[in-house]
């Protein structure tokens, strides 16, 4: 194990679900803490252990240590879930890479099996998850589209895709407008019997439907969770060359496969060092301020995560 001084840990859409209905699948009794990911610099290491070295700067996810602990300025992790943050990438800017582009690249690689060339369409295409699915749908050569509410269609045009207004536009006829015959890999972190069905109309012959999330119970309670699994099943056993793969989630897929998450990591930061992609960070808030974070989030049009930082950060920020 090593410990680590948290610099930044994120804050995402799964938090405010889980602080919102404790009686979800999972979620342990109360108090608990918050937080799937975090960046910052191991301090001190666990007996026997010798590499990374103390002064290392690192990220990694929670999921093996349990539920959340992330909104913390100390945590204990094992060293194999460590990943290198290469220096002079931001540590609020790295935090955006854990959850969030693991997240994007699992279901746009590995789910949605998107190739170059072909069309993607992403539904919250601001948000934290959205964002990172562009950025790397950009980086793949493919030709994007993108939904989000009106103040960030200029955010959406910036990350390389055509923007529609989901809440004045049509988006089926707008794809059919655009495209003709719709297009090949739809990923859809917003979630609802509609939504997921429309989300399935755009398709063309051959499409995915990548279904992730369900940020639409923001606005639509927890029956959005699950009037969404309900039509995902109606839609997986629908005649056609249309599918809709079986998408578990990056924590699941992560602990099952932590050669990939560590790779996969390792390869974003890389990206990120680089400036091939620049996670966008909506919002950094003081981590004594995680209630307004949720706020903030919960508000809604915000562009890319919103983020926790420490006072170590402010220290070497
Ligand atoms: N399966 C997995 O492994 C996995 C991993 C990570 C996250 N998730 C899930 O993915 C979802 C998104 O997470 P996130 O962190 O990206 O959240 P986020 O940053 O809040 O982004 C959600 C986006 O959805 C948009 N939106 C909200 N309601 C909408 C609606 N009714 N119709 C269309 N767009 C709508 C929002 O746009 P405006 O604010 O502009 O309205 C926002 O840009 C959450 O449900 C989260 O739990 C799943």
């Amino acid at each position: 194990m090593a410990r680590v001084a948290v610099e930044a840990a994120g804050v995402s859409g799964f938090d405010l679900m889980y602080r919102r209905w404790r009686r979800l699948p999972g979620c342990p009794p109360v108090p608990f803490t918050l937080g799937e990911d975090v960046v910052g610099r191991i301090d001190k290491l666990g007996p026997g252990v010798s590499t990374p070295t103390v002064g290392q700067r690192v990220a990694a996810t929670t999921w093996s240590v349990g539920f959340g602990g992330g909104y913390t300025e100390s945590i204990c992790l094992p060293v194999t879930d460590l990943v290198s943050v290469p220096e002079g990438v931001d540590a609020a800017v790295a935090t955006c890479l854990v959850a969030n582009y693991l997240t994007a690249h699992l279901h746009l690689h590995r789910y949605g099996r998107a190739k170059p060339g072909e069309r993607l369409l992403v539904h919250g295409a601001a948000g934290g998850v959205g964002s990172a699915v562009l950025e790397l749908g950009r980086v793949a050569g493919l030709e994007m589209f993108g939904t989000a509410s009106r103040r960030n269609l200029p955010v959406v045009s910036d990350l390389g895709a055509e923007p529609i207004d989901y809440r004045s536009e049509d988006f089926v006829a707008r794809i059919a407008e655009l495209t003709g015959d719709g297009v090949d890999v739809v990923v859809d972190p917003v979630g609802g019997a509609r939504q997921l069905l429309r989300s399935y109309r755009a398709l063309r012959r051959g499409g995915r439907l990548v279904w992730l999330g369900v940020a639409a119970t923001r606005d639509g309670g927890l029956g959005v969770g699950f009037t969404s699994i309900v039509l995902v099943s109606v839609l997986r056993r629908l005649p056609g060359s249309r599918s809709v793969p079986d998408t578990p989630d990056v924590g699941t897929h992560a602990l099952a496969h932590p050669d990939w998450c560590r790779s996969t990591l390792s390869e974003l930061m890389d990206l990120t060092a680089s400036g091939s992609i620049r996670p966008l960070v909506a919002e950094r808030f003081p981590l004594a301020d995680a209630r307004a974070a949720h706020e903030r989030l919960e508000r809604g049009g915000h562009a890319g995560k919103v983020v926790l930082v420490t006072d170590t950060y402010r220290r070497v920020a």
